[in-house]
């Protein structure tokens, strides 16, 4: 049977047009109905495929651009409108900014009275930001997925967001990748040898790890040889501020960028990263803010917004940045003991007294302290320890949060308990539709 062809439509995208949480704009359709589209700008008059309804729009795909809107540029990056990792390169830095504060100021204005918003701050370096990259191989490419397709890598040549020597790192590998003909992961086979490429840098030190996840090579294959790997180790290692190369195993079938067992190749396992005076070490799992020069914004805020404290209860600490850079006795709690072993070197080196935990924050059996900071995944809090928030929580709650939704979702049970006082949002990751938000609460009398 022959598909019927997906109509095209001249769609108007208003000037003050609100983007997705995926960043879509939306254009009116009728009188009830509304289309959303990527690679638009606010203001433009545009031919569009509109298709099927998708989460309360009709999804549309841009054909052409009929009269442009405000703050269209070329998209530096050739692989953007494919690639899944940024959706706003056709916006200058300056509208990227204002569309997608804008939409969250208005939607907290709306929502809540008497919040102080407080200026948003735009990246200091909108390029070549992220701390850590994960790509990925599938069959025979190396990149990012492919825009909504989780079994298909757009083959990258260089990420123009990802940390300076990604181009060269990628250059490598593929070289090494083809030399051997190792297979990448075949995701509807569930086979494969190379999954992951990861690259964690350092701002401060110009310095990167690099870990690649693999399955384990069965002896007999010729990938078992130790020499293969050596060979990548130092190939990627000549590489100007390389510091050390791992080689990781997962033969689970869960799609992530982890492993069961790892084995230092070449190099060392842990790189040093400074934000504003304090330096930290980081291994290539633990977390770590993906824009550090917006990150040390973000913190000299927080530091002037809560002041020295009492005792500080600093949950999902990750490698402690957060609880490290406030005055006050420390208590960190984060779940990946990497990350934790990180704090506890990081603590040790400042001369801080502090105690690290790994356990999982909602477990955590004293929540006395000033000052609880809080800065869960994107998934949010475990809902128990929202509702220990309720009963024993600290008269300041400190909240980072890089998914304003799920946050916001939260805050609907929190607020029993506490008041949202100020808000200030933070670009840490420019050309996509993401914000990072510093939260201040105030328990109620
Ligand atoms: C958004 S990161 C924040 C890290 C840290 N606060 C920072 O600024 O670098 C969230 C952290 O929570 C950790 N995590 C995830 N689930 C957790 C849980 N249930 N309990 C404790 N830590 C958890 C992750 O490993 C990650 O380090």
């Amino acid at each position: 049977m022959q598909k019927r062809p997906v109509p095209t439509r001249e769609l108007q995208f208003p000037l003050e047009a609100l983007p997705t949480p995926k960043g879509q704009l939306l254009a009116p359709l009728g009188p009830e109905s509304k289309a959303s589209a990527y690679g638009v700008a606010p203001g433009d008059l545009a031919l569009c495929m509109v298709g099927g309804k998708k989460k309360g729009a009709r999804q549309s795909w841009l054909r052409q651009v009929l009269e442009p809107g405000v703050g269209r540029q070329e998209a530096p990056c050739p692989h953007f409108g494919f690639c899944g990792g940024c959706s706003f390169q056709h916006l200058n830095y300056q509208r990227q900014l204002r569309l997608k504060t804008g939409a969250l100021e208005e939607r907290l204005r709306q929502l809540e009275e008497g919040v102080e918003i407080w200026p948003a701050q735009g990246a200091p370096t909108p390029w070549y930001y992220r701390s850590k990259v994960e790509f990925s191989f599938i069959k025979e490419d190396l990149g990012f997925n492919l825009r909504g397709l989780f079994q298909k890598v757009t083959p990258v040549r260089e990420c123009l967001i990802a940390p300076p020597p990604n181009r060269q790192i990628l250059e490598r590998v593929r070289q090494w990748q083809k030399k051997y003909a190792l297979p990448g992961w075949d995701p509807r086979l569930n086979e494969g040898l190379l999954r992951y490429l990861i690259v964690r840098y350092s701002f401060y030190k110009r310095q990167f790890l690099v870990a690649l996840v693999t399955t384990t090579p069965a002896p007999q294959n010729p990938a078992a040889d130790p020499a293969l790997w050596q060979e990548l180790a130092q190939s990627l290692m000549a590489i100007p501020g390389a510091q050390g190369v791992i080689h990781v195993y997962h033969d689970g079938l869960s799609p992530v960028a982890s492993g069961q067992s790892e084995e230092l190749l070449a190099g060392k396992e842990e790189i040093i990263e400074r934000v504003n005076d304090l330096e930290f070490s980081l291994g290539w799992r633990s977390f770590f803010q993906s824009n550090p020069p917006a990150y040390a914004q973000m913190l000299a805020q927080a530091r002037r917004w809560v002041g020295p404290q009492e005792k500080i209860l600093d949950l999902y600490c990750g490698v402690g940045s957060i609880g490290l850079s406030l005055e006050g006795d420390l208590v960190g709690v984060e779940s990946v003991p990497q990350a934790i072993a990180n704090a506890q070197a990081n603590a040790r080196r400042l001369g801080r007294k502090a105690q690290f935990h790994c356990a999982n924050s909602e477990d955590w059996p004293d929540l006395k302290a000033s000052l609880i900071i809080i800065d869960p995944p994107r998934s949010g809090c475990h809902p128990s320890l929202i509702q220990r928030l309720l009963k024993e929580g600290s008269p300041t709650l400190l909240y980072i949060s890089c998914n304003f939704s799920r946050f916001w979702e939260e805050y609907q049970s929190l607020k029993e308990a506490y008041r949202l006082e100020r808000v200030q949002f933070y670009d840490f990751f420019p050309h996509t539709p993401h914000l990072e938000s510093l939260l201040l609460l105030r328990r109620r009398p």
